[in-house]
């Protein structure tokens, strides 16, 4: 039999992400020749030398996507390189796996869209959650009407914030490296989430601020939004919480599911009676709801580049996310419901 050729792979930023599961996924990959990485600072390439030896090391992407020959790429910069790294990459023939946000603003975004379709390669955008088991269990039981007609969604996504303790430096709390604080960097996940399990939302309301840290983006943030078809969700995201719920919740007219990513995805049926006569009957589905996650994202893709799984990370799908943050953005400064033409 005919020994297929290992796909060339290189990654644009080896920080935190990079390190956390790109590059981990691409060494244990079979189908993966893991041949470079761009990044411009030299402590970077320091830690990779540590991490992956003789893995050759550019300070501009462009030197390695001209030198490389590459087939797929990864784009693990800080949010505002994104659009000009995935394109360099797609112009260079690259299949691209960019990192959410998709970009910074929708026009970006349509370039790197544009740029996909004029290349012919395929985008993918990291949306990690729609990997984890428990979000995709939810999924699938919406598909099967498991909880009647669902008409509400909540989401909270929270922790202590990525700098220190994650990142490598604190460029997430700077409005120009970022475009946002957490309602664009934790919110994106969620409201992704909130797309892909209850379709398009056509109106969202917001306040976002700092809350606590003193940084020139938001810290904490909800959104209330409308989606298309009637149901209504919120999310609440932040930067600054000591643990506690963080997960999903999906309500419908015959049972809830209630996926806390510490404890299990739940289905959860009975009554709950303005009465006395409330009754709660919890059935456990998945107790490690977030299993998966970075550990698969890589092979998933790489089977996404191959052709043996479907992309469904599209770039349209990370720019109807980013239009919703976006528009959340507009509401919490305005004080006003933006109204969202999906
Ligand atoms: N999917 C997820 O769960 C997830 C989790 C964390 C971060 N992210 C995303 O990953 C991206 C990177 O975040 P991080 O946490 O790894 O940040 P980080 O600060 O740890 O790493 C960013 C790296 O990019 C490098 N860099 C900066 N400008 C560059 C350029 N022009 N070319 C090449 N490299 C450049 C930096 O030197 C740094 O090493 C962000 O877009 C973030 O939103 C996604």
């Amino acid at each position: 039999m005919a020994k297929t050729k290992k796909l060339r792979v290189g990654v644009i930023g080896a920080g935190s992400i990079a390190q956390a599961c790109h590059l981990p996924g691409y060494a244990k990959n079979d189908h993966v020749e893991l041949v470079a990485f761009a990044d411009p600072v030299p402590e970077r390439h320091k830690e990779m030398g540590k991490l992956y030896g003789d893995l050759k090391g550019y300070a501009h992407f462009k030197d390695m996507l001209s030198n490389e020959n590459l087939d797929v790429v990864s784009v693990c910069t800080p949010n505002k390189y994104h659009c000009a790294a995935a394109i360099a990459a797609l112009e260079a023939r690259c299949h691209v796996l960019c990192e959410k946000p998709i970009a910074t603003t929708l026009k970006e975004a349509d370039r790197m869209m544009a740029a996909a379709k004029k290349a012919r390669k395929k985008l993918m955008i990291g949306f990690t959650h729609r990997l984890f088991t428990g979000p995709i269990a939810c999924r699938e039981l919406l598909k099967e009407k498991a909880i009647g007609k669902p008409f509400m969604i909540r989401v909270r996504f929270a922790h202590g914030g990525p700098y220190p303790g994650w990142a490598k430096s604190d460029w997430f709390y700077k409005q120009d490296d970022a475009a946002g604080g957490a309602m664009l960097d934790m919110g994106i996940h969620a409201i992704d989430l909130c797309l892909w399990l209850f379709g398009p939302i056509v109106g969202v309301s917001a306040k976002a601020g700092a809350l606590v840290k003193r940084i020139e983006v938001d810290d904490n943030a909800v959104m209330i939004l409308e989606f298309k078809n009637g149901a209504l969700g919120y999310i609440e995201v932040g930067w600054t919480s000591k643990p506690g719920f963080s997960g999903i919740e999906i309500y419908g007219t015959e049972a809830s599911l209630i996926c806390d990513y510490a404890k299990g995805l739940q289905r959860c049926g009975g009554k709950a009676s303005a009465g006395r006569d409330s009754s709660r009957e919890w059935k456990m589905i998945d107790r490690n709801p977030t299993n998966g996650g970075w550990s698969t994202e890589i092979g998933h893709w790489i089977d996404v580049v191959r052709g043996e799984e479907r992309l469904t990370m599209t770039g349209k799908a990370g720019r109807a996310a980013l239009q919703v943050a976006l528009a959340a953005y507009k509401s919490s400064d305005t004080g006003k419901r933006v109204t969202i033409k999906p």
